[in-house]
């Protein structure tokens, strides 16, 4: 079993007073995980670019996704949250980006048939650009260099030029941004998204899969279903189109505030460079920047809790974030290791239930199961992954609250980065097409065996 990765203490401190926010007030704050800028003039001309582009979402669109979290925390919408670790400038291309949606949108009807409720797909994609890190620098053969935090701030070659922070490339990520949310737009517009042709969504390594045979029942069950409805009522245009929004760790501070807008018609500020920000377990102390900052967005804001959070600390995000209990604002989204999950989330649903107030319970099984191999590569056990989202099922159901989505690093392309699985990946396995920069993801075959899992298993979990 992996060994939760225990984060240092993240000291508590009061409860701020209610101070006036401003989109720049995170500036007075002690900021984590921020590269250093060389050329401050470079900075700012490249912010006040970014300020005046057009934003990457709309508000319309953020209050409307806030209103389908809002149900997802009444138990009457299921949060699927996925996609890559970190995106790349180089993926920014059409297969990797109908790939990835082919997936998401598979393990989608897998959910909505066997949970017998909408849901709510939010990709890890369209700004996924910046990684925090638990160095600020990595010494080769003597050579210490910036650490590589991710394509929005610097380049991974290990090269003084390559690991320069460049504040350039926050244009760059916008752009990419863009240019990935305009072919989800269009492709989900255009009709790729249509129940009534699930085929569009094969990916290549379908057929080679065992799991082919129960995904293709499922379809043929409900297209069988969808037919019969057509024949009695004529055809019904829920089913051409399926959502899609779009989150990222809000990580690069001065990135975010120039995405940051008031809006006709709307009072306060919304964050329109993505729809769902979250708040990382590296950033998530309580008089630091990035609480700072996502406490005074409308957005919906989810917070990362790993095994080092306390009661109080939780306690006081949520008043922070969402002091007047909003309803559909905030996501918590537990990462604890199959390890440590039954040490620790019992402790901490406890005290959100001592508060009386609403948040939506997530489950990342991915990053407390994070391990490295004898030859330093990354790798995740499906094994863990599934134990952890097992174990979060039943503790939920145990405390009297839902599990209501899941948070997920996967990809449509065949890779190995995971072990375990219908095809039971092994270390020797892995070399074949390890391709992640930063975390191991699920692959095509592992995602769609996770969501017949977490049909299994909601299924047991609410008896
Ligand atoms: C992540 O989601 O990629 C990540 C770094 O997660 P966490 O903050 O939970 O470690
Ligand atoms: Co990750």
């Amino acid at each position: 079993m992996a060994t939760p990765e225990i984060p240092a203490r993240v000291p508590l401190r009061p409860v701020r007073e209610t101070q006036p926010w401003k989109a720049d007030s995170w500036r007075a704050h002690p900021a984590a995980q921020l590269p250093h800028y060389e050329d401050p003039a470079e900075l700012r001309g490249a912010l006040d670019e970014l300020a005046r582009l057009p934003p990457l979402v709309t508000s319309w669109e953020v209050l409307a996704l806030r209103n389908q979290l809002a149900e997802a925390q009444q138990g009457k919408r299921f949060l699927l949250q996925g996609g890559d670790c970190a995106e790349t400038f180089d993926d920014c291309n059409n297969e990797v980006i109908a790939n990835r949606l082919k997936v998401l949108l598979q393990m989608s009807l897998v959910l909505v048939h066997g949970l017998r409720m909408p849901v709510l797909r939010v990709g890890r994609f369209a700004g996924q650009y910046a990684k925090p890190r638990s160095a600020d620098t990595e010494t080769i053969d003597g050579v210490t260099l910036p650490v590589y935090r991710g394509d929005l701030v610097n380049a991974q070659a290990f090269t003084a030029a390559a690991r320069r922070p460049d504040p350039r490339r926050m244009l760059e990520g916008h752009a990419r941004s863009a240019l990935t949310m305009n072919f989800v737009r269009a492709l989900v517009d255009g009709g790729f998204a249509d129940l009534h042709h699930p085929e569009y969504w094969n990916l290549a390594w379908v057929d080679r899969s065992p799991l082919a045979p129960e995904y293709r029942h499922m379809v043929e069950g409900i297209s069988s279903a969808m037919h019969f409805m057509e024949t009695l009522a004529g055809p019904i245009t829920g089913f051409q189109r399926a959502d899609f929004y779009t989150s990222h760790e809000a990580l690069l501070l001065p990135y975010e505030e120039s995405m940051t807008r008031q809006v006709p018609r709307q009072w306060g500020w919304f964050d329109l460079s993505t729809h769902f920000p979250w708040i990382g377990m590296r950033t998530a102390a309580l008089d630091g920047a990035h609480v700072e900052f996502c406490r005074g967005i409308r957005n919906p804001v989810a917070v990362k809790v790993g095994p080092s959070m306390h009661a109080e600390q939780l306690r006081q995000l949520i008043e922070i974030l969402n002091p007047d209990d909003e309803p559909g604002r905030l996501a918590l989204v537990h990462r604890m290791g199959a390890g440590g999950i039954a040490q620790h989330l019992p402790r901490l649903i406890e005290a959100v239930q001592a508060t009386g107030r609403r948040v939506l319970w997530v489950c990342d099984p991915m990053h407390g199961n994070t391990e490295k191999l004898g030859n330093g590569v990354k790798t995740r056990r499906f094994a863990n992954i599934r134990s952890e989202l097992e174990q979060a099922f039943d503790i939920h159901a145990a405390a009297g609250t839902r599990l209501g989505g899941v948070h997920l690093e996967l990809t449509g392309e065949d890779v190995t980065e995971c072990m375990g699985g219908a095809r039971n990946l092994s270390e020797a396995d892995l070399g074949r097409a390890y391709k992640s920069t930063v975390d191991p993801r699920l692959n095509y075959e592992q995602s769609l065996e996770l969501a017949m899992l977490i049909v299994r298993k909601s299924g047991v979990a609410a008896q």
